[in-house]
């Protein structure tokens, strides 16, 4: 708990990490247990855009966050009902993400911070994934939690002794699982992002190919999917299959069924090893609606609490970082002067 905190106070958080210009107000509440309420969230997604280039072109999605910032910070002010006056601190991610774009975001919050003479609180882009997961009554979360978070950059697995005390007990030694999704979609022809076209397109898989489970028998927490997008590579190849409907979407059930096979695998080994009471799940990979069910039943069999973001709290949005700044604020941390901040692309959680 922090003392210093005034009984009511107001964020703007702002995220422009990668391909997503979004903005989000949140009124956090001081006290011994963690209480806010998010007053708006704001995203203009660039996916259109980047569909064309088959992923995110850096300094386009820099260009279009430069077009688009102004107005989504205002409508963000404006569905909150409140003025530039009324916020108390300016929460930009400034990493990690991609360097042109993350400087938008930043430079912009410094700016306003500056013109206000209000304090700046950077913020961990997966701080804001982390966290995300405790968006609905986090005052009753039970601690330790094992949390997984999945995204387009990184696969990351946490134990949460509390809000303050976290580490990574395990990572990805090459691609993300997001990533690997991406690519695998790019294998079958399918739009970018690929994560949600797999998704769908395995409900209509009948034969499941049984790729390999890269890293699931090694006694650490850590994942490797490079290898896995290279076997559906090689077994396209290999068999010469010809990527007609059916076996497009056999492989999508193949290869998801593999990654989401690895991921609750190892996350409900930490949980067992580390006695966790819950288990999170978040990042954009999170709304892969068979990853959910995967660990939801999981947990129900191992009696462990689920807790899983809303589907538009999976990917990027501010409503996240608005969270994470807050317990930022709430685990003591404060905010610090505009000009002493700058964008940080390889800002790691630990
Ligand atoms: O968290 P996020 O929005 O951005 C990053 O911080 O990277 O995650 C984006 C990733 C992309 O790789 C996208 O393909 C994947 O999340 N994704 C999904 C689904 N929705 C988004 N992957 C699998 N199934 C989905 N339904
Ligand atoms: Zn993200």
């Amino acid at each position: 708990m922090n003392n210093l905190l005034p009984k009511k106070f107001k964020v703007l958080a702002i995220e422009t990490s990668c391909d997503e210009t979004a903005a989000a107000v949140l009124e956090g509440y001081s006290g011994k247990l963690p209480k806010f309420k998010i007053l708006s969230s704001i995203v203009n997604s660039q996916i259109k855009i980047h569909e064309k280039t088959g992923g995110v072109v850096p300094e386009v999605a820099a260009r279009e966050h430069i077009i688009h910032i102004m107005p989504v910070v205002s409508e963000a002010l404006k569905q909150a009902k409140v003025n530039l006056s009324d916020i108390d601190y300016i929460a930009p991610t400034t990493g990690p993400g991609l360097i042109v774009s993350l400087v938008v975001g930043t430079e912009f919050a410094k700016g306003l911070a500056a013109s206000l003479n209000k304090p700046v609180l950077p913020t961990n882009h997966m701080a804001g994934h982390l966290y995300a997961a405790f968006a609905q009554k986090p005052e009753k979360a039970q601690f330790p939690v094992i949390s997984l978070i999945v995204s387009g950059g990184h696969t990351l697995l946490l134990l949460m002794k509390d809000y303050k005390t976290y580490k990574v007990i395990g990572s990805t030694v090459d691609d993300a699982v997001g990533e690997a999704y991406d690519k695998v979609a790019k294998l079958l022809n399918l739009p970018y992002p690929g994560g949600p076209q797999i998704d769908k397109l395995s409900l209509e898989g009948i034969e499941d190919y049984n790729f390999p489970r890269p890293m699931l028998k090694e006694k650490n927490y850590n994942f490797s999917f490079a290898g896995l997008k290279t076997a559906v590579l090689y077994f396209i190849k290999k068999n010469k299959i010809k990527l007609n409907p059916q076996a497009k979407a056999n492989i999508s059930l193949s290869f998801q069924n593999a990654a989401v096979d690895v991921l609750v695998t190892k996350t409900l080994r930490a949980a067992e090893q580390y006695g966790a009471k819950a288990i999170a799940l978040s990042g954009g990979v999170a709304a892969n609606k068979h990853l959910r069910n995967s660990l939801a039943s999981a947990c129900q069999k191992n009696k462990l609490k689920f807790l899983l973001p809303e589907f538009d709290l999976c990917t990027d949005n501010a409503q996240m970082i608005a969270i994470a700044s807050y317990f930022d604020l709430f685990n003591g941390k404060k905010g610090v002067k505009p000009h002493t901040v700058s964008a940080d692309p390889a800002w790691e959680l630990k």
